[in-house]
């Protein structure tokens, strides 16, 4: 098996917050995260494909290829982008690293044409990365 991984990266704004909670609670759980003016990162997108290399490419899945799904199904909606409100998939949710990790999962997952999915891992910043793999 052979795993390979196209990393993107692309900045957006989003707030933690939950509306069950109040402002106070909000800001004690999710921090400057919470900040009701919005605030933006610069995340780091890694998306990994398992598989064995066709015989006649020698590819597992042609990394141009994933390149253009990943841009076309996630970066056009989450560059520049506000998550909380503007990115179909993510709206609704609290997007945390966690949540728009798996999201991005479930966008993805029945868009690899050769090889699967394996694995998307995400970093708000540079010292944490959060890993989902469809379990
Ligand atoms: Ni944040």
């Amino acid at each position: 098996m052979v795993y390979i991984t196209r990393r993107e990266t692309f900045a957006a704004s989003h707030r933690l917050f939950n509306p069950k909670f109040s402002d106070e609670q909000n800001e004690r759980i999710f921090g400057k995260c919470s900040n009701p003016n919005w605030h933006g990162h610069n995340y780091v997108l890694e998306i990994v494909v398992a598989g064995r290399p066709n015989p006649e490419t020698g590819f597992v899945l042609n990394i141009a290829e994933l390149k253009e799904i990943i841009e076309q199904h996630v970066l056009t909606k989450v560059d520049h982008k506000n998550l909380n409100v503007e990115t179909d998939f993510i709206k609704g949710i609290i997007p945390s690293t966690e949540n728009v990790a798996i999201a991005i999962w479930k966008v993805l997952v029945d868009k690899i044409p050769s090889g699967k999915l394996y694995s998307v891992k995400l970093s708000e910043t540079e010292n944490n990365f959060f890993e989902y793999r469809g379990e």
